[in-house]
């Protein structure tokens, strides 16, 4: 229970005050407002997925999930062209929780065999989610994850 009121209290200051500071990297997580019972928070600076995830962790947050039509709706409506505006990595990458190999003529996943060891050298996940806020369009836009050009982040709790 005390948890509980802590977290209400951190939430309606966030609402107060309208701005977080992110602990590290320097990052503001602004309060987009609340849905379903949980918060989005939404900060700009331009970084890859990983450390988009990195900084929502530091605030003790996770990446966002859009999985419910009230929450598309609940985003599309805090578009705003200067503090809500363009792309923003969220919680999504390869359905594959470890990139795997297929054998490109049969399109099946390379087996363990014996004697033969297998070793991964490439990133773990490759393509990575990003929610774009715009005027007339709302997309989910699937990235390179190291890609740095991704100017901001969208954070829940
Ligand atoms: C966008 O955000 C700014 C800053 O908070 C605010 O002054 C402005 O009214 C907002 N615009 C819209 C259309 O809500």
């Amino acid at each position: 229970m005390k948890a509980l009121f802590l977290s209400a209290f951190v939430l309606v200051f966030a609402a107060t005050t309208c701005q977080v500071e992110a602990s590290e990297d320097g990052v503001n997580l602004v309060n987009l407002g609340n849905v379903e019972g949980k918060s989005y928070f939404a900060g700009t600076s331009q970084m890859n997925w990983m450390i988009a995830r990195d900084l929502c962790r530091n605030s003790g947050m996770e990446l966002a999930t859009i999985t419910t039509q009230a929450q598309v709706d609940f985003l599309k409506s805090k578009y705003n062209s200067t503090t809500f505006s363009g792309y923003y990595w969220i919680g999504a990458r390869d359905s594959q929780s470890f990139r795997a190999l297929s054998w490109d003529s049969t399109d099946t996943e390379i087996e363990t065999l014996f004697g033969i060891k297998y070793r991964h050298f490439a990133a773990k996940y490759q393509i990575c989610a990003a929610y774009y806020s715009g005027t007339d369009e709302t997309v989910i836009d699937a990235y390179e994850c190291t890609m740095n050009d991704v100017t901001g982040l969208i954070c829940e709790t």
